[in-house]
């Protein structure tokens, strides 16, 4: 067995007759923060779903840490260190925000390291510091716009310290400084650099975002999905220049998808 931080083998999820993800592999290292583009529809929310148990793949394995995590369930999945936000947000709406963050930290693997309520909810504002909304800690969700709902998702995620965050979109709905500023939080979070009491070893990162000039300013990797297929896996000076991309991308096939792409 190959000593892969992360990996996927042979991952497949089909609906009906729709293979949204075909025989997807490949490894993540520790040390990376690698961007998954392609056009919409492409199959990156279904991928990052699959890795999450929110779904079952059809076919394949996903490798964490030398160990089979492809028959788990989420909660055990997050329990093990790799936590995503969902592209979309259904928080629990009547609940404080705070609240909110604090409810993926009532884990076995948050009390194992002897933490309760107090450090719970010290952790939880550090994640929300961390979005940019603790001003708003104690308002009900419903509260929140749409742009600072990702916040909160984002915020939830990385409450739980994963070594393995997963980002849909986490730039989506935030206006252009929001996104620089959030964007490069989630890099310095990955290199390690301190939020409060959150992260001393920052995560790999896999993060889907539409934001091309965001993602590529903060990633080392990129992975390009079209039809449920890798077609690139490189720096992101390669990949934005490979012909397959491009034709991804800009393809008549898939004008309207690229006109689609949001911003
Ligand atoms: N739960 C579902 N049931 C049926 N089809 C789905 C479901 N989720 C996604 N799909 C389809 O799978 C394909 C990939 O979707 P998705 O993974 O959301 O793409 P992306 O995130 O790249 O835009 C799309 O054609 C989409 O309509
Ligand atoms: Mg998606």
């Amino acid at each position: 067995m190959s000593g892969a931080f992360f990996r996927v083998e042979g991952l497949t999820k089909r609906f009906g007759g729709l293979t949204a993800v075909n025989d997807v592999s490949f490894e993540l290292r520790r040390d990376q923060i690698v961007g998954l583009i392609g056009p919409n529809g492409a199959g990156k929310t279904t991928l990052l779903r699959l890795v999450t148990k929110i779904l079952k793949p059809d076919a394949g394995r996903i490798v964490f840490e030398g160990e089979d995590i492809t028959a788990l369930k989420p909660w055990d999945v997050v329990n093990r260190g790799i936590c995503g936000t969902f592209q979309n947000m259904r928080p629990f709406r009547h609940l404080p925000i705070v609240a909110n963050v604090m409810v993926p930290l009532n884990s076995p693997r948050a009390k194992s390291r002897g933490e309760w309520v107090k450090r719970m909810e010290a952790k939880a504002m550090d994640a929300l510091e961390f979005v940019g909304i603790s001003d708003m800690a104690l308002e009900p969700a419903s509260a929140l716009s749409q742009g600072d709902l990702k916040r909160l998702e984002v915020a939830r995620a990385i409450a739980t310290e994963p070594e393995l965050l997963l980002l849909d979109e986490p730039l989506g709905g935030l206006n252009p400084a929001e996104s620089a500023l959030l964007a490069r939080s989630i890099k310095r979070l990955h290199k390690g650099g301190r939020f409060g009491r959150l992260h001393a070893e920052g995560p790999a990162v896999l993060m889907i975002e539409h934001k091309l000039k965001e993602l590529m300013s903060i990633v080392d990797r990129v992975i390009v999905v079209d039809r449920g297929e890798v077609i690139a896996d490189g720096a992101p000076d390669q990949v934005v220049t490979d012909a397959r991309v491009i034709e991804a991308y800009l393809g008549s096939e898939h004008a309207a998808a690229a006109a689609a792409l949001p911003e």
